[in-house]
């Protein structure tokens, strides 16, 4: 990792310092999971990693619009660094358009892959447990294990259906196949079976 990449990766630590869903951990993660997929994909591995580093550093500021946000910062801080202007802006553009929830729709290879990593890392053990307290937090979930079950079936229909690449689609039937066995595991125990 050089100089710069450093100094991408602490700023994003700082920035996300406030965000407690979309915190440094997890852009972290996608990151791995972007580089993964790009990868297999023949991506720009740079802007990918450089756009996952950073892609929700406008969370804190304006969360329904954090992608729009975030590309303008991001540009702003990747000339401040001396990045060029155009892997400024072609890393801009790749965080502009990877919400599922709203912006633009990805119109790049590493804009589709950091989507992708979004999605998958949204499931697996770690979101399963994230899933649970952002639906405590918005007064959906009180405590119930009975729930449960149908909290993993939420989590898995907010993502099945929706990838562009076909590596993400393997991880994520990774994850799915996780989800599905801790299920089964769950309502077992619930049935007084184990
Ligand atoms: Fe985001
Ligand atoms: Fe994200």
């Amino acid at each position: 990792m050089d100089e710069r990449e450093k100094k991408v990766e602490e700023i994003s630590r700082q920035m996300s310092q406030n965000a407690s869903f979309a915190g440094f951990d997890h852009a972290w993660r996608v990151t791995q999971i972007a580089l993964d997929i790009g990868r297999h994909e023949g991506a720009d591995l740079e802007v990918l990693k450089i756009a996952g580093l950073l892609h929700d550093i406008g969370v804190p500021v304006d969360k329904p619009r954090h992608y729009e946000i975030g590309a303008f910062l991001a540009r702003g801080i990747l000339k401040e660094l001396g990045y060029d202007s155009d892997f400024a802006d072609r890393v801009a553009r790749v965080i502009e358009t990877h919400s599922r929830y709203g912006g633009p729709e990805p119109d790049s290879l590493e804009g589709k892959i950091l989507q992708d990593a979004d999605a998958v890392e949204y499931v697996g053990a770690i979101g399963l447990a994230r899933g649970i307290v952002r639906a405590m937090e918005a007064g959906r979930y009180h405590g119930d294990v009975n729930q449960v079950p149908d909290l993993i079936d939420d989590l898995i229909s907010q993502v099945s259906g929706k990838l562009h690449t076909e590596r993400a689609r393997e991880l994520l039937q990774e994850r799915i196949d996780f989800l599905k066995s801790f299920k089964k595991r769950i309502q077992e125990e619930l049935d007084g079976k184990k």
